[in-house]
């Protein structure tokens, strides 16, 4: 059986960080109030040179020179992304052009800030399909671009950057002793769109528009909508959360990451956190987070690891797999 195996991994964030101490100079917000709700110290910032496609190919680039291949070795780009250069053509393509590839096929997914494990699950369907063999999965935002920075709601939670892994095709047994993708459970509803929103776009008001969230609503479905897709990959896998070495969760903020591991009975000593130090970069975040804690040492041959997201739509997902 053919198991889509992580080969390598990267990331890339913008020059410029951007304190909360310096967003007390521009809205009416304070550190103290940021680091007790969110967990969120800091993030960064892209800069008017830097953009989604680029900050995705310098991640890329860092993906490929880890797993020791080059843009010749990939045959399928997908990107998560809510914030494309353009309308279209996509940021998938816009980065395979930055590679110097003019073989294969790209492609940008849209699912918020499940991107990331929405554009796993599909490359690893492409790949047990035999429809690729090497796949970079990127997860590459600039939300600064969104936001309303005069609404303090929503202007102090995210951040910009990328990350991405190189997905592999490997013969395996078969068992969930293998390395790759084990399980994914993906969900969407879409009657919950007036919760997280952008109020614009190119077939309704033809502008960009700006990020709109009701963050309580947000918070009060994020716990039960998170644990339930990470049960049903570990019941699709007979594992269990004792058998996690790693869960990777999506970045938005510190206490939906700790109230939902303790419903799943997760020690927080195996949950990678880096919310503080990226704020909630959306797609970008669970590749961002693997980066770090696979550069780390932490996050090892072998180890199990879930990666689990929830964003606007809403949608939600869960990845397991074995690294
Ligand atoms: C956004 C969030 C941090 C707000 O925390 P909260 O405890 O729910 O706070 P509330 O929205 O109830 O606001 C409490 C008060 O703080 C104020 N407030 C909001 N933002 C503030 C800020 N940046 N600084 C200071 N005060 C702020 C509110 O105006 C409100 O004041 P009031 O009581 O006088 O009306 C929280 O709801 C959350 O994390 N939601 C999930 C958001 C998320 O992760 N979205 C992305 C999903 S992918």
């Amino acid at each position: 059986m053919i198991r889509s195996v992580v080969r390598g991994f990267g990331a890339a964030l913008p020059k410029r960080v951007v304190t909360n101490r310096e967003l007390e100079q521009t809205v009416d917000t304070t550190d103290e109030w940021i680091v007790q709700r969110t967990g969120i110290t800091q993030r960064y910032v892209a800069g008017p040179d830097e953009t989604s496609a680029s900050l995705g190919t310098d991640a890329a680039r860092a993906a490929l020179d880890n797993a020791g291949l080059t843009p010749d070795d990939i045959d399928m780009i997908v990107v998560a992304t809510s914030t494309p250069d353009n309308t279209f053509p996509a940021t998938a393509v816009n980065i395979q052009n930055r590679l110097g590839m003019t073989h294969g096929y790209a492609f940008d997914m849209q699912a918020v800030c499940t991107g990331f494990v929405y554009a796993v699950t599909t490359a690893d369907s492409f790949i047990r399909s035999g429809q690729a063999k090497r796949v970079l999965v990127i997860g590459t935002e600039t939300f600064s671009r969104i936001l309303d920075w005069s609404d303090r709601t929503t202007c102090v939670l995210f951040g910009d950057g990328a990350g991405a892994i190189v997905l592999e095709g490997e013969e395996g047994e078969g068992t969930v002793a293998d390395r790759g993708v084990l399980a994914a459970s993906l969900r969407s509803d879409g009657s919950h769109k007036d919760k997280l929103y952008v109020d614009g776009g190119p077939s309704t008001t033809g502008t960009v528009g700006h990020l709109r969230m009701e963050g309580r609503e947000v918070f009060k479905h994020a716990v039960g909508m998170i644990t339930d897709v990470i049960v049903d990959a570990f019941d699709k896998t007979g594992l269990t959360a004792e058998e996690l070495d790693w869960l990777v969760p999506h970045q938005a903020n510190r206490r939906i990451i700790e109230a939902s591991a303790k419903k799943l009975g997760i020690p927080l000593e195996k949950v990678v956190i880096t919310v503080d130090l990226h704020g909630n970069t959306s797609a970008a975040s669970i590749p961002l987070a693997l980066a770090v804690a696979a550069s780390d040492g932490r996050i090892r041959k072998g180890d199990l690891v879930m990666l689990e997201a929830m964003g606007g739509g809403f949608t939600w997902g869960a990845v397991l797999l074995r690294w």
